[in-house]
């Protein structure tokens, strides 16, 4: 089934809602017909608590300068969350090697600002729980009135000033890699703070940058998405009774297209996050030559590295890799450990200046860290042709059978409508011969004559009053089947 035969589909059912309105005499059909002529497809709002994503798509986080507020800004204002990640921006900065941290919250200040002066849309940040900065951070998005905080690499779990967040409704969504981690994290938040995060966020072992799985975990397949989301939903729901609120999953590692997005949605999560996409947009706050990186990887490209963070890295492998694998060291300065997992001197590299390198199109001083769907990435676009693109692959998914249940809809209106005009025939016909029944004189009608007639005539009314009945239904449940909650 095509786009035009739902829209044929679309026509009759319009068409044939015009005459039944023409003969019955309701006035919601009235209002249907309005809400049909504005009819657009269009896919299920991500609600977390009062926030309101028209787009159910969170720009995953992009440390190091990645996802600053040019990229956040562009995907708030398509209707999604966009985000701002808070690791290694103090790079950004000319004073970076002076004092780290404070280049990185003033940096991290300043572009929460700039996004919230370019859209009024979702704007969220990242905050590793792995940086030695973390409740620093996450004051400033405190103060800043961020809408909600993605919290990964580590359990979100103390210390954690709950209260404020609350006070200045800032939204919390930990980065999770199990259904494990979800049960720990919301057992502990219950038992310390009386209270439950506001949203789940589960990465996969196809997403780009840090991976929270071991490699042999990496392919197997009790580890996708299609494997732990129904878990995760299952551990979310008694939570989600107790505290009588919705904790929506947002599920993301590997979502490439507006079918993926579907898919992830049928499996109950709702909403995806989504990386290597945004960085091929002209949005993105990376140099082109780091989004071109992308456009011109090749599968076979795509690999792991041994992140001295000590967890795996999936990026583009390339001769800085593998020297640094094989034991060659470029000269480089820790300006102070932003990580604390991290084993700087033990490392080959610093990963922050790697990959600072690479955002600036350096691309032989660092690496550039990919999803491993990267590889089909074949142009650069604004991030509203992609959203657009998203958009329409997954109505294409959900119009078919859409289209089908429309069909049959529309099929028995009509032949509701033919009985109608059968039976509404039959009730002005005897009608009027009752009415000449009656004023004749008084011997020519038989009394059981008149009876006979008057119980035809109130059979055919109490038959219309049915079909009414029928054909409502049949509408309601097109509009039900139209309305956006649905489609
Ligand atoms: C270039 C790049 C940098 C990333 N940096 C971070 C990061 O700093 N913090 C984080 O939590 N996730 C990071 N990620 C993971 C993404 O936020 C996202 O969850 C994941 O990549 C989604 O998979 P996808 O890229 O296949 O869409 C990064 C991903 C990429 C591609």
């Amino acid at each position: 089934m095509n786009m035009t035969t739902l829209e044929t589909m679309l026509g009759t059912l319009k068409k044939v809602t015009e005459d039944i309105s023409k003969t019955l005499p309701f006035s919601s059909i009235q209002t249907f017909l309005g809400d049909l002529k504005q009819f657009k497809p269009s896919w299920p709002a991500l609600r977390i608590g009062n926030l309101v994503a028209r787009t159910p798509i969170v720009q995953g986080g992009m440390g190091v300068g990645i996802s600053l507020s040019g990229l956040a800004s562009a995907v708030a204002e398509a209707g999604g969350i966009g985000v701002i990640a808070a690791n290694g921006i103090g790079l950004l900065e000319k004073d970076y090697f002076q004092d780290g941290q404070a280049a990185g919250l003033r940096a991290f200040r300043r572009e929460i600002r700039t996004a919230r002066e370019k859209t009024k849309g979702i704007i969220g940040v990242n905050i590793m729980v792995a940086l030695n900065d973390f409740h620093q951070m996450l004051d400033v998005a405190i103060e800043e009135k961020v809408d909600i905080v993605f919290m990964g690499a580590g359990l979100p779990i103390k210390g954690l000033p709950v209260e404020r967040l609350r006070k200045n409704g800032v939204k919390v969504a930990p980065i999770v890699s199990s259904s494990r981690a979800v049960d720990m994290i919301f057992k502990m938040w219950n038992k310390i703070y009386h209270d439950i995060p506001d949203a789940v966020v589960f990465e996969g072992p196809k997403a780009g940058g840090h991976l929270g799985f071991t490699e042999e975990q990496l392919d197997d397949p009790s580890y996708q998405l299609e494997a732990i989301v129904p878990q995760i939903i299952t551990t979310l729901a008694s939570y989600e009774k107790e505290f009588s609120r919705e904790i929506p999953l947002i599920a993301g590692g590997g979502v490439y297209s507006g079918k993926d997005i579907h898919d992830i949605l049928q499996l109950g999560a709702k909403g995806v996050q989504m990386a290597t996409r945004f960085v091929a947009t002209d949005e993105c706050d990376a140099d082109i030559r780091f989004k071109q990186a992308y456009v011109d990887c090749k599968k076979e490209e795509i690999g792991l590295i041994k992140s001295p963070v000590g967890m795996p890295g999936r990026a583009i492998r390339n001769q800085f890799i593998i020297d640094s694998e094989e034991g060659r060291r470029p000269s480089f300065k820790c300006a102070w450990k932003c990580l604390a997992s991290c084993k700087a001197q033990d490392a080959n590299y610093c990963i922050s200046i790697a990959l600072n390198n690479a955002r600036k199109g350096l691309l032989r001083q660092g690496f550039v860290f990919v999803g491993e769907n990267a590889y089909r990435v074949n142009k650069i676009v604004p991030v509203a042709s992609l959203v657009e693109e998203l958009a329409q692959g997954y109505w294409l998914c959900e119009k078919q059978p859409v289209t089908s249940r429309l069909q049959t809809l529309v099929s028995s209106l009509k032949h509701l409508e033919g009985k109608y005009k059968e039976i509404q025939h039959q009730v002005v016909v005897l009608g009027k011969a009752y009415e000449q029944a009656l004023t004749s004189p008084s011997s020519l009608v038989e009394k059981a004559h008149l009876t006979e007639l008057r119980n035809q005539y109130n059979g055919a009314l109490s038959k219309v009053r049915k079909l009414q009945f029928q054909i409502t239904e049949k509408l309601i449940a097109s509009y039900f089947l139209l309305s956006p909650k649905t489609v």
